[in-house]
């Protein structure tokens, strides 16, 4: 009785390989989302960049039309209709129009001392307020904050009363009169000549980062596992047809050469390793019979 030999473990190598395959799979995933998040990140942030520089320019625009082309033409006539020769009043009505066709954006000036009570300074404002104070040297602040619950990049600039903007928020006694019809006496008054009185605001809303980073991630995923997939199962195919089965064959013919079957050849018809693998085992089977037939004629 010929000694037992071990089963041929089916599968073993193949499973090798698909562990290997599958960790690949799983290592892309792990540095996709990672690679999403960044660039889609490193995006939306370049974009509000652009956004807001392109704002704030206009923005900006609008306030040196105002006090470079309108006041001084009007306020020497006597004309102190505040739209059209304060610069801060034209921009916060400007302003009042754009953001109710564009609501996403934010433009304001902010003051804790402001005409008009939707002028107040909420938390962030008041804080850009008190470093703008804190230091006079600051001209220009770029923030990302959260306004009315939503997160913007925010450039800020400090809103410093010189001489001519005690006309109208100087005394109330001093003031047009068509100012203190529109907005009472109670607040908006007593700057002091060269303070920080408020702070001019221009937010771009900084996109929602979080949703895109799930959109793309789930389409590159997609992507990556569809690839995989294919590549899985054809990978498999090959591995079997071209590795796996002809092995086991011949393993089994070997097996029955051990078992006394010396007349069954050992044969694979292929011209690479493996067909040489067959080869050598059908070598090693004639030289087999040769020597038994020796031994029996001796
Ligand atoms: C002709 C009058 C007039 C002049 C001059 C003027 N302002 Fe005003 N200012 C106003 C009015 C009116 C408002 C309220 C605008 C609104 O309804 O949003 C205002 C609003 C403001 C605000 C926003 C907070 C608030 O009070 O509602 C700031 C800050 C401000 N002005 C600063 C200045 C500075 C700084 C100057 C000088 C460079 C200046 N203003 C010159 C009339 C004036």
């Amino acid at each position: 009785m010929p000694p037992k030999l071990p089963q041929p473990r089916r599968g073993s190598l193949l499973k090798k390989f698909n562990l290997l395959l599958i960790s690949f799979y799983l290592g892309s995933l792990l540095l996709t989302i990672p690679a999403v998040y960044l660039v889609t990140q490193a995006q939306s942030h370049e974009a509000a960049d652009r956004e807001l520089s392109l704002l704030v320019g206009m923005v900006r625009a609008l306030r040196g039309y105002v006090a470079e082309e309108l006041r001084p033409t009007l306020m020497p006539q006597g004309i102190y209709h505040p739209p059209a020769v304060s610069s801060t009043v034209a921009t916060s009505l400007v302003a009042q129009r754009f953001t109710q066709e564009n609501p996403s954006y934010y433009i304001k000036v902010a003051s804790d001392n402001p005409l008009n009570p939707r002028n107040q300074a909420n938390t962030l404002e008041q804080q850009l307020l008190e470093r703008f104070r804190g230091d006079r040297s600051l001209t220009e602040l770029t923030e990302r904050g959260v306004l009315n619950g939503e997160r913007f990049l925010v450039s800020a600039r400090p809103s410093v009363s010189v001489g001519e903007c005690l006309t109208c928020h100087g005394t109330p006694e001093a003031a047009p009169q068509e100012v203190i019809e529109q907005y009472g006496s109670r607040s908006g008054f007593g700057y002091a000549n060269n303070s920080v009185v408020g702070v001019m605001l221009v937010g771009v809303p900084l996109g929602n980062v979080q949703e895109l980073v799930i959109t793309r991630s789930v389409a590159v995923i997609g992507i990556i596992t569809a690839i995989f997939t294919l590549f899985f199962f054809s990978a498999n195919l090959l591995m079997r047809r071209l590795i796996i089965t002809p092995l086991v064959n011949i393993t089994k013919m070997a097996q029955s050469v051990s078992q006394g079957e010396l007349g069954s050849r050992i044969e694979v018809k292929r011209n690479d390793e493996i067909g040489a693998l067959a080869h050598a085992f059908e070598l090693m089977r004639r030289s087999l019979v040769t020597m038994l037939k020796r031994q029996g004629g001796s």
